[in-house]
């Protein structure tokens, strides 16, 4: 229904309108009775043995929604009745911003691909605060922050610190994107001295707090496995507790869209189909480059329930989508989640 009907319909809108229709139509749901019972009912599937306790998070299954979907932390609980096991809101800044300049969203349907240079727009940590104040999760919630665009990077720490003291006991986890193609030299918060000096405040606001919230960092596919190591070596010794690979890729290599669609594109972060192989060898390498000792999140081109599949065997303890979520639809957690379950029973 969804492939034959609605995407078709969705597909005629530019993608961020298609977007905003469809969070637009979720909050119309809301005060329709029944309709979210329904949607449960449908999507929704308890899953005992896909059940996971995971740095003190318990999830009930390994599939989660990955930032930027509800960049507001407006959708969270419209979003569980899909059957999600978590979802990342977010990527939050202190400050609200705009973001970049629209058109800043495009479809590559030859691809099974998006290409985003949103740039971090979000109505700031307040306004996601609020919401969680008043709308208690149903759904395991991580908050992803980042910094405000402008805030210099030699700045940045106090721009994570701030968000993370402020939600601090309202979210489950925190996931630090420091990863972002999308701003201009955010990318460089990778670099060891910004990221420990990143690490270290946020690790100040832990220590003032009754009990520790897990932080993630979020990577980028396109470091190389260098990078990946001081990354690596810096979460182990700084209690990281996980890390979420991949962000979308600068990388444009092997596309069947046209080189003519793609400069007329320009810049931006490449997501879904083609990602896929990067961010898999990203989760296979710093499974083992880590000894099994830092947990991960894979998001990267998921766009079929065996490649979902593929990330847990390559190491991931859970997996996040984006862009298979566009393309495959709101049954697509459910989907996941009877591969996965099927293929415990047959090892079993
Ligand atoms: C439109 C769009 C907006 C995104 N915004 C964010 C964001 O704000 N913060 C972030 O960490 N990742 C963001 N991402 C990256 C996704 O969370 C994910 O890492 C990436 O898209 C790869 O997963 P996918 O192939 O399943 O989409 C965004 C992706 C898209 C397509």
């Amino acid at each position: 229904m969804y492939k034959l009907l609605i995407r078709p319909l969705l597909f005629l809108f530019p993608p961020e309108k298609a977007h905003n229709i469809t969070l637009g139509a979720l909050r119309v749901l809301r005060y329709i009775p029944g309709a979210r019972f329904l949607i449960r009912l449908i999507y929704k599937r308890r899953s005992k043995s896909l059940e996971k306790e995971l740095f003190g998070v318990k999830f009930p299954n390994p599939v989660g929604i990955a930032a930027g979907l509800d960049k507001n932390g407006d959708h969270y609980n419209d979003l569980a009745n899909f059957g999600f096991g978590f979802i990342e809101i977010g990527s939050l800044t202190p400050k609200p911003q705009e973001g970049n300049p629209s058109p800043r969203l495009f479809r590559l349907p030859k691809d099974g691909a998006l290409i985003n240079r949103m740039g971090i727009n979000n109505h700031g940590v307040k306004h996601a605060l609020e919401n969680l104040k008043r709308d208690h999760p149903k759904i395991v919630v991580a908050a992803s922050i980042s910094k405000n665009t402008d805030a210099p990077n030699e700045l940045a720490y106090k721009d994570f610190a701030r968000s993370v003291a402020l939600l601090y006991d309202f979210v489950d986890f925190f996931v630090l994107n420091v990863s972002c193609p999308n701003v201009p030299g955010l990318q460089h918060l990778q670099e060891d001295s910004m990221l420990s000096q990143i690490i270290d405040s946020v690790n100040e606001v832990r220590r003032y707090n009754e009990f520790s919230r897990p932080v993630l960092l979020k990577v980028s596919p396109d470091m190389d496995h260098s990078q990946l190591d001081a990354i690596i070596h810096l979460a182990l010794i700084n209690g990281i507790d996980g890390i979420v690979a991949t962000n979308t890729t600068h990388s444009r290599e092997g596309l069947s869209t046209s080189e003519k669609t793609l400069s007329a594109i320009g810049e931006g972060g490449l997501s879904g189909a083609p990602l896929l192989k990067k961010s898999l060898e990203t989760v296979k390498y710093i499974h083992q480059k880590s000894n099994n000792l830092l947990p991960i999140i894979a998001a990267g081109g998921i766009m079929t329930p065996n490649q979902a599949l593929q990330m847990l065997d390559a190491g991931a303890s859970l997996v996040e989508v984006y862009t298979g979520f566009v393309y495959n639809g709101p049954s697509f957690a459910k989907q996941i989640i009877r591969h996965l379950k099927k293929q415990q029973k047959k090892k079993k």
